[in-house]
């Protein structure tokens, strides 16, 4: 495309140009208005002021910051989003007044010196991330009381609230997002309602005026205005947040009956609004002015009624069938179209359902593996999103932000990728289809000329042409993450979950005797206490593993190994081909209450929380004895344990369920089991000593270290003593859940207080741990190990000193590791235990390339164990075998050898 062109406005969509040009008027009008008014000009002049200054104005974004220069992104691979998602133009992308002016090849020579000139070196750019579901600025980080604005409890009916009027300018979490290249994000009120309210489409930069208002992109008029406006301006598009469930039926102690009827009484009284104004209308238009009086408007029920008018893009919380049966029938009934059903874990169960929504079809906005954590997400499946898909539904990911934190937004598109939507649709997921259905379609989620500029770069974010990293700390990823990963084949377990209405059964189909694995690539295995590369080869051809009741028997060339250890034995091995694939030391899950609870939200499935001995009473019965112990709790056969058996995750270290201080005893299980009597189902029952350090108001934090202090100098006669005596002899590890750098430091501290009257060195390690990078060298001097989060984020006030990765800092585990600390990955909900080996693969990654895989694999195993004080001998351990590639985010697990149970499982399906 040659250059001139670009600056005659280019294509733009009619309505745009319409809004811009309307602006535009509008701004001259004003001004011209004042002058007039200033220095008495005629209405005459007024008019001709008013062409004289058109003639000067260009097209650009209404969001266009005077002053910003602009920039041509050369040589870049570009996803624009057009066709479906499957449109990549390799070349440039020239943006200015905060559009995108063209995307091509271009010149620079009549810019000058104002021209930024980016080399994006081949590499990737697209559309910045558009998330269709976020709470950002309503629900701020970190979370403080004073500004939770997210959920009004005013009535479970109130579509008059606006999440604008909570917008927090400060939240911290802001340009966290940008770093993960998010640039716009609709901003929802909570689900406490079933109807929350209205919510506004925000862009994520800092502004000049630091206002909410300011953050808005194309807000709909009735922000300024209950009165109406301008009829020759085209309206703007609202929005609206919905819900059903057991959130609003939580909150107000009703039942789904009580929710839908709240609904319909609503929608009623609306639709009784609107039929008065549509007569009111048709009497005025036929010249009927005669006694006519007021219009029938109403501020409180005017946006309702505008659902009813189809001007507002309704966006549902739903999950269930029950609730998206209900949903579907109201917008029949009253009439109205529903943007996008949220959440929605069980619409993949029910497209016909959803296909008879009212107008046309939703589109689904969901997570992509968080599900379980309560009874109406517990069939929500990883391969909801190729399933809908499938049934020709536009498929969104979305992150609640912060419940799950937007930055990360595209991680969840991956693994919607990993586990069967089209690439083409994953990226469009969270870009141009999200764009399109917030209604915003016409200016962003598309790399094209005319649309905002709002992109993802190799090293930064443009927002309105401005870019948001000036000194990114960043490096090259390696040259095959320029290349879409080769991802497993699900069809067969995406079938099943349809089978068996999304509880597909999770247990191995085969315990085989006799295993061969062909076409290995490579193997590790575990060797005092690390990780070691045993074996590889690039023949083409790969290797042969044999393992014989679980255990690793032969590696290497094919007819030696079977030779060696098959042959003539009359036995017929099962055979499993990996493709090229490996087999590893399995990992190890810590953090969250796996093997104690089945769905979070409902106590009945669950073990219990721990009683806190500075805020409860302890029953005396269990007075000097109260050191409880996870293995008394454990619960198997949680799907969420067996989901993580399924992903190579076959070991599980779990404490006793708390809030805040508590004593436990931690305990170590196979995922796998059925039963705790089962062979090898109980590992370690007894690994640490579990505290927490709790922000909590009463007891103080002080209270709580005095109570720690106490309890390690003076250790109490009887059973408890025995604990706090094993942690000081050093025998067991202290393990104290906090993320603070000031606990820690006091941490450290008490540690070197205690080990003064010993000379022993104590265990300790830090769980949690936002703000150990703070103390590395002090933690790496002290020998005291840290499980951290691999995606750190500053939900509390005590763990807002994050170190973010890249591209804002180095990331925690490499700080850490410099230092020489002992570093392991944690979580926090149950259902992210499958999802280890993806935080292992990120971890890595974002350690600037330099972590070998043995160390990225002892972050999820060995020195977790070694953390926690678990001990599991080399060859008793588990070893995963995984199909099809060496990365993670390629392979597929089909087997898991189990020498301490004997068998080799198989995945079949
Ligand atoms: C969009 O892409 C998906 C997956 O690649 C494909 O199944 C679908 O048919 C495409 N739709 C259109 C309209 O091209
Ligand atoms: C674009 O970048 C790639 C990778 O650095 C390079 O091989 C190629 O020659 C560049 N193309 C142009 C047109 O500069
Ligand atoms: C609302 O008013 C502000 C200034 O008072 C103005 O800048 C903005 O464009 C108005 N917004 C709408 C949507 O009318
Ligand atoms: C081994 O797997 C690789 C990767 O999938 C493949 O290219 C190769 O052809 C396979 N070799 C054999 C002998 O099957
Ligand atoms: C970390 O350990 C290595 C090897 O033992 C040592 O060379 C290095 O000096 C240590 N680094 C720090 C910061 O202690
Ligand atoms: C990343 O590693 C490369 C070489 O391995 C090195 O040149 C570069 O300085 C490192 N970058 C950072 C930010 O650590």
């Amino acid at each position: 495309m040659e250059k001139g062109a670009v600056f005659m406005g280019g294509r733009q969509p009619e309505s745009r140009k319409l809004h811009l040009f309307i602006l535009l008027a509008l701004l001259s009008i004003a001004f011209t208005f004042f002058k007039s008014y200033s220095s008495h000009t005629s209405p005459a002049h007024t008019a001709i002021l008013q062409r004289c200054s058109r003639l000067k104005q260009t097209p650009g974004s209404d969001r266009f910051v005077p002053g910003t220069k602009p920039t041509l992104i050369k040589n870049a691979t570009i996803w624009t989003g057009l066709h479906n998602g499957t449109e990549v133009v390799h070349g440039d992308i020239l943006i200015d007044k905060g559009l995108i002016m063209g995307v091509g090849h271009f010149g620079t020579a009549s810019y000058g010196n104002d021209l930024t000139v980016i080399d994006a070196k081949g590499r990737w750019v697209s559309p910045g991330i558009v998330d269709i579901h976020s709470h950002l600025g309503d629900a701020p980080s970190p979370a403080l009381d004073g500004a939770e604005d997210d959920n009004s409890l005013k009535g479970t009916i109130l579509p008059w609230m606006r999440s604008l009027d909570g917008l927090n300018y400060h939240d911290q979490s802001y340009h966290l997002s940008i770093a993960g290249g998010v640039t716009t994000s609709l901003v929802l009120p909570g689900s406490a309602d079933a109807i929350g309210g209205q919510a506004y489409v925000i862009k994520l930069r800092r502004t000049e005026e630091k206002t909410p208002s300011s953050m808005l992109l194309e807000p709909p008029y009735q922000i300024n205005s209950s009165e109406p406006w301008d009829a020759s301006i085209p309206p703007r598009w609202r929005h609206m947040k919905h819900a059903c469930g057991e959130n609003p039926s939580r909150v107000y102690s009703a039942t789904r009956m009580d929710t839908i009827w709240a609904f319909r009484e609503a929608y009623n009284k609306a639709t009784e609004i609107m039929k008065q104004q549509d007569d009111y209308c048709r009497k005025a238009e036929a010249g009927e002015f005669e006694n006519l009086g007021e219009f029938p408007d109403n501020l409180q029920w005017e946006s309702l009624v505008d659902v009813l008018r189809g001007k507002v893009k309704v966006n549902i919380h739903c999950y269930e069938a029950v609730d998206l049966d209900g949903l579907v029938r109201l917008s029949n009934e009253f009439k109205f179209p529903i943007a996008a059903f949220h959440h929605a874990s069980e619409a993949y169960l029910v497209p016909s359902l959803l296909q008879q929504v009212y107008g046309k079809p939703p589109a689904i906005a969901l997570f992509a593996t968080n599900a379980r954590y309560k009874r109406e997400a517990y069939r929500g499946s990883e391969f909801a999103p190729r399933i809908l898909a499938e049934h020709g539904f536009t498929v969104l990911m979305k992150s609640d932000h912060p419940v799950l934190d937007s930055r990360h937004l595209l991680y969840e598109a991956q693994q919607a990728h990993f586990y069967g939507l089209p690439e083409n649709l994953a990226l469009a997921a969270i870009t141009s289809n999200s764009a399109e259905t917030m209604g915003m379609g016409h200016r962003i989620g598309y790399v094209r000329k005319g649309w905002d500029a709002d992109l993802r770069l190799p090293r930064t974010v443009f927002i309105d042409g401005i870019s948001q990293l000036q000194t990114p700390f960043t490096f090259e990823k390696p040259e095959a993450f320029q290349k879409s990963p080769k991802v497993p084949n699900f069809d067969k377990e995406a079938e099943l979950t349809l089978e068996y209405d999304g509880l597909p059964p999770l247990k191995p189909t085969k315990g085989i005797e006799v295993a061969v694995f062909t076409n290995v690539s490579s193997v590790f295995v575990r060797s005092s206490g690390n990780v070691k590369l045993a074996y590889s080869t690039n023949t083409g051809v790969g290797g042969v593993v044999v393992a014989i009741n679980g255990r690793l028997v032969c590696t290497g060339e094919r007819s030696s190994c079977l030779a060696e250890s098959i042959l003539g034995t009359g036995v017929e091995p099962y055979v499993v081909d990996l493709k090229g694939g490996s087999i590893e030391p399995a990992l190890t899950s810590y953090g969250a209450p796996l093997g104690l609870e089945h769905i979070n939200q409902e106590a009945s499935t669950n073990d219990g929380f721990a009683f806190e001995p500075l805020s409860q009473t302890i029953p005396k019965i269990l007075a000097g004895d109260s050191v409880v112990r996870a293995a008394d709790g454990l619960l198997f056969d949680t799907r969420d344990a067996l989901y993580a058996y399924r992903a190579g995750v076959t070991t599980g270290i779990t404490a006793p369920s708390h809030y805040g201080f508590f004593f436990g005893l931690g305990t170590a299980f196979s995922t796998g089991a059925s039963h705790k009597l089962e062979t090898g189902a109980v590992i370690q029952e007894i690994t640490a000593l579990h505290t927490a350090i709790a922000f909590d108001d009463v007891p103080s934090v002080s209270t709580q270290i005095a109570t720690l202090r106490k309890l390690l100098l003076n250790p109490p006669e009887g059973p408890d003593g025995i604990w706090f005596k094993k942690v000081v002899e050093g025998s067991i590890p202290l393990i104290v859940d906090t993320h603070s750098a000031d606990v820690i430091a006091t941490l450290l501290m008490l540690k070197a207080e205690v080990e003064a009257t010993t000379a022993t060195p104590m265990k300790l390690t830090i769980s949690g741990g936002n703000e150990a990078h703070l103390l590395a060298e002090h933690l790496g001097k002290a020998g005291v190990g840290v499980l951290l989060f691999s995606r750190p984020f500053p939900t509390y006030w005590d763990r807002k000193r994050i170190a973010p990765g890249p591209p804002l800092s180095p990331s925690a585990v490499q700080h850490l590791m410099a230092h020489n600390v002992t570093v392991g990955l944690m979580i926090t909900e149950i259902w992210d235990a499958r999802n280890l080996p993806f935080d292992v693969a990120w971890a890595s990654l974002d350690v600037n390339g330099t972590l070998e895989k043995e160390e990225a694999i002892a972050l999820g195993s060995v020195n977790v164990e070694k953390l926690l004080g678990v001990d599991i001998e080399a060859q008793d351990a588990d070893l995963v075998a995984r199909a099809g590639g060496i990365s993670f985010f390629e392979n597929k697990v089909v087997g898991i050898l189990s020498p301490r149970r004997g068998v080799v499982d198989i995945f079949d399906k």
